[in-house]
């Protein structure tokens, strides 16, 4: 995988957020088993619950295109800061993903990036074994 690629197509993602109430955009790549990139941005709402986060939006474009098998998420925001998913996009991340495997990117900058297994992020979730 490459992962400064990664990074750069969630940047490129993130031209698109439309943040008009928070000022914060958000842009995200999810990278499919089979080696493609769905981009996605921050999409808010005047009633603010309505607002999907970049993560959900890559995700959401992926899975409405047919994809199941994900490999890896970058996600870039507008400050200088490593930018964690919010515990929704985690457990939409669950529903999808081997915990174990998966490999969330969160970028500082296009060099500087931490990366962390999505079951280090979110250890004990909820999901389909629970039922
Ligand atoms: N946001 C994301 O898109 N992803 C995250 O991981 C954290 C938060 C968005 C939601 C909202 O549009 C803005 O950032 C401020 O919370």
């Amino acid at each position: 995988m490459d992962t400064e690629k990664l990074i750069e197509e969630a940047y490129e993602a993130k031209k698109y957020s439309y943040a008009p109430y928070s000022g914060f955009h958000v842009g995200a790549a999810l990278l499919t088993a089979g080696g493609k990139i769905y981009r996605g941005c921050n999409i808010e709402n005047a009633a603010y619950s309505p607002t999907n986060c970049g993560e959900r939006t890559a995700f959401f474009k992926a899975i409405s295109e047919g994809e199941r098998e994900f490999r890896a998420i970058a996600i870039v925001g507008d400050k200088e800061e490593y930018l964690s998913p919010c515990g929704v996009c985690r457990q939409v991340m669950t529903e999808f993903c081997n915990p174990k495997e998966f490999q969330v990117i969160m970028a500082k900058n296009h060099s500087d990036y931490r990366i962390c297994l999505l079951e280090e992020l979110f250890p004990k979730a909820f999901s389909q074994e629970n039922l």
